[in-house]
């Protein structure tokens, strides 16, 4: 018993040396943990006579019970101090001013994206996407350009790499978003009115040209679907877009191997003082170029071409930013430079949607 009051004074007082909350552990394993002092010692207790246990079970007991209160509270007595401590190092100034949180622009590719679907889908357009990387037949076969054909080499094309004893074509990045008709045409059949806006890729490079940039392609087919559908189409989007009531189109013929007839649109403009405005002066602007889509086209889609029809057109989603906005320079758009984006960036709050309309 006597030995257990020596215990009980050495427990007690190694407890209340301790500075540190680990040490701390450390000396209650050694005294309660599985394999601690006092807890063998309450082990021996099996081994002993019933009144050897009524005498001494009690006493190890309350000793067990004051050593962990003494525990307890030197514990939280360390856990204050180390709170005092933080709490005199770490303060918070809450009269200092805030942080500026820097705020985005949406880029201009993105805004006319936005602005141009919302156009068409106002007049029963849906959005269709499509895959960048694109085999041979739906970049060009598909589309009524066969291997010799004299269109394949003004388009610049990007061919993927394929091991040497694979015969097959390449894939190519797709050229233009044209390949979207077709994959649209196999899915989803006729009657169609879609659009494709996208990334499209040609090895070429100067102030009007990047090696990547966004096209839009339009489809619509249905069975009497005509040129005068197109041109109708394409006026409600230019003074939509442009954002004037009076515009002229001028349709000039020309040739595209997936139309026919086929015709480049342009619209009249004037560039007085350098300043571009659109309805009035003598000059006239490329935008787009269209036609009706080519028989061997549908057929390649499979829809019947003795009972639909249908036009396309396809233009540049960035020259309709430069134009619209007055970006002098293509490249400056892939550059990333933010005082640039900043400068010709728009707001994120300020978007158009399919439930407002242009904002602007
Ligand atoms: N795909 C053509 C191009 O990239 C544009 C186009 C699309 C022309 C649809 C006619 C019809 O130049």
């Amino acid at each position: 018993m006597d030995g257990l009051k020596d215990l009980q004074k050495k427990y007690l007082s190694l407890i209340d040396s301790q500075k540190d909350l680990n040490l701390l552990e450390e000396v209650r394993v050694s005294i309660l943990g599985k394999k601690g002092e006092l807890s063998l010692k309450m082990r021996e207790l099996g081994t002993m006579s019933p009144d050897e246990k009524q005498t001494i079970g009690p006493v190890l007991n309350n000793l067990r019970n004051e050593i962990t209160d003494k525990f307890l509270s030197k514990k939280y007595e360390l856990e204050e101090i180390i709170l005092n401590k933080r709490l005199e190092t770490e303060w918070i100034d809450l009269s200092l001013p805030s942080r500026n949180k820097s705020k985005g622009s949406i880029h201009p590719i993105s805004q006319v994206t936005e602005e141009v679907s919302v156009i068409f889908s106002e007049m029963g357009f849906s959005v269709a996407e499509g895959p960048q990387i694109e085999t041979d037949w739906y970049n060009f076969d598909a589309l009524n350009i066969p291997p010799e054909h004299p269109a394949r080499q003004e388009h610049d094309t990007f061919f993927l790499h394929r091991e040497k004893d694979d015969i097959r074509a390449p894939n190519v990045l797709r050229t233009h978003t044209s390949p979207v008709q077709i994959r649209h045409m196999i899915s989803n059949g006729a009657p169609c009115r879609i659009i494709a806006p996208g990334r499209v890729y040609r090895c070429d490079y100067d102030q009007t040209h990047t090696p990547m940039f966004h096209q839009l392609e339009g489809l619509a087919i249905d069975k009497n679907i005509s040129m005068a559908n197109l041109k109708g189409t394409l006026e409600v989007f230019c003074k939509k877009f442009f954002e004037v009531s009076d515009i002229e189109l001028r349709f000039r013929a020309s040739h595209f191997p997936f139309t026919e007839p086929s015709a480049e649109v342009d619209l009249r403009c004037s560039w007085k003082d350098g300043k571009l405005e659109v309805g009035k002066g003598d000059s006239w602007m490329e935008i787009l170029g269209s036609g009706m889509v080519h028989p061997k086209v549908l057929d390649a889609g499979g829809i019947d071409s003795s009972i639909w029809q249908g036009f396309a057109f396809g233009m540049g989603i960035d020259r309709l930013a430069m134009l619209k906005y007055g970006i002098p320079d293509l490249r400056a758009f892939f550059d990333s430079d933010l005082r640039w984006l900043r400068h010709y960036g728009f707001s994120a709050l300020d978007q158009p949607n399919s439930h407002t309309g242009l904002t602007k």
